[in-house]
């Protein structure tokens, strides 16, 4: 992801997903009363921690207010590569997001680099689990997608190499929380999802966004700009999970999910729709709608694309074709602008552990 708290300031949208969470998260914590001396919240997958402020203010004030004495530890986790020290500013103030920290006398900031395909804290340790936007990250990419850039637009064995390897590391994030969560806690997830619709992140009847990435692309091969071999680099390694997939481990007795005690609650999908084309409706300003949402989808795209790129090439030309390839994708928008966006499109999910 962007670094230097780049993050929170290029993803608006992504706090308003978390925002959307917060009822689900103070009703899993009112369900877990009465509360201990000592509570632990881990926010798995938190970047640089801006977008997700609000939300643990408010899950620290909900148990203080109930249970003032109780101490609260916050573990803020991502893996190795993220930038921790733009979330230890953005966490301690340093910036211009409203930190929690000097607002509490007993509540309690704590860091890992720890990637949420591993346990990170020992057995029974959690309270609540929150997580928000990242567990469409797959653990390793399984293969190159030959025809698109994205799991949404693969079919055939490529598909489902992605849809195994997605089974497969629901069921080892899942376990991993089972042993570090206590019995009666809970865990409220909310990740990108195909939904009931076949709606999925900025494809929610407009432009699709990831044809858009994988056209801008094509053309890049056509021109000669990259080779196919980049472009079939360039496959992300992610994938979005349907409301069936994300439950059947956790609904079916025979899963080792459910037998390791993990239990769903509820699960709802929510589109939230994109703060940058929202705005576009009401204003009409172009280049404020383009200058928003390009560095959004860069944020989190740029570097699996550059990482596609030839190592052998001379670095400059690398970033060069990465700004040629954005400087592509505002244009589209700048020159039609009617169905471009990300809407977000979510699973909404609260997990026992019994
Ligand atoms: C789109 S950001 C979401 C950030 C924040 N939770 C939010 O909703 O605004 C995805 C985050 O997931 C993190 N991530 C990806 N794979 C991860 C892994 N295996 N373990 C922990 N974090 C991971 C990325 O580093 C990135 O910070």
């Amino acid at each position: 992801m962007s670094e230097g708290g780049l993050y929170s300031l290029a993803t608006r949208g992504a706090k308003d997903v978390i925002d959307f969470a917060m009822p689900r998260v103070l009703q899993a914590l009112t369900e877990i009363k009465p509360y201990p001396d000592r509570m632990t919240i881990a926010d798995l997958g938190c970047a640089d921690a801006g977008t997700s402020l609000d939300m643990i203010r408010g899950a620290i004030h909900h148990i203080q207010n109930d249970s003032p004495e109780t101490q609260v530890t916050i573990i803020y986790a991502d893996q190795p590569a993220n930038d921790f020290n733009a979330l230890i500013s953005i966490v301690h103030g340093r910036t211009r997001f409203e930190s929690w920290v000097d607002q509490f006398d007993n509540a309690f900031p704590l860091v890992s680099g720890s990637s949420f395909y591993l346990r990170a804290v020992p057995d029974e340790s959690l309270d609540l689990v929150f997580s928000a936007t990242a567990m469409h990250w797959l653990s390793t990419k399984p293969c190159n997608i030959t025809r698109h850039v994205h799991m949404v637009g693969a079919s055939g064995p490529e598909f489902d190499a992605f849809a195994r390897q997605a089974r497969e590391d629901w069921e080892t994030i899942l376990l991993c929380r089972a042993r570090e969560m206590k019995r009666g806690s809970k865990m409220v997830l909310v990740n990108f999802c195909r939904d009931e619709q076949g709606r999925y992140l900025g494809n929610t009847g407009g432009v699709n966004m990831f044809d858009t990435f994988d056209e801008i692309w094509k053309e890049f091969v056509a021109s000669g700009r990259i080779t196919r071999q980049e472009y079939e680099n360039m496959t992300l390694p992610q994938y979005y999970r349907t409301a069936e997939e994300f439950s059947s481990p956790l609904v079916e007795p025979e899963s080792p999910c459910f037998q390791a005690g993990l239990r769903l609650d509820s699960l709802e999908t929510r589109v939230v729709p994109c703060p940058f084309s929202e705005a576009y409706k009401r204003n009409h300003d172009i280049k404020a709608f383009a200058d928003g949402l390009v560095p959004t989808v860069r944020s989190w795209n740029q570097s699996i694309f550059k990482a596609g790129l030839d190592r052998g090439r001379d670095p400059e030309n690398r970033n060069q074709i990465i700004e040629d390839y954005y400087a592509a994708y505002h244009r589209r928008v700048m020159d039609s602008p009617q169905g471009h966006g990300m809407d977000y499109v979510h699973a909404y999910m609260t997990i026992s552990r019994v």
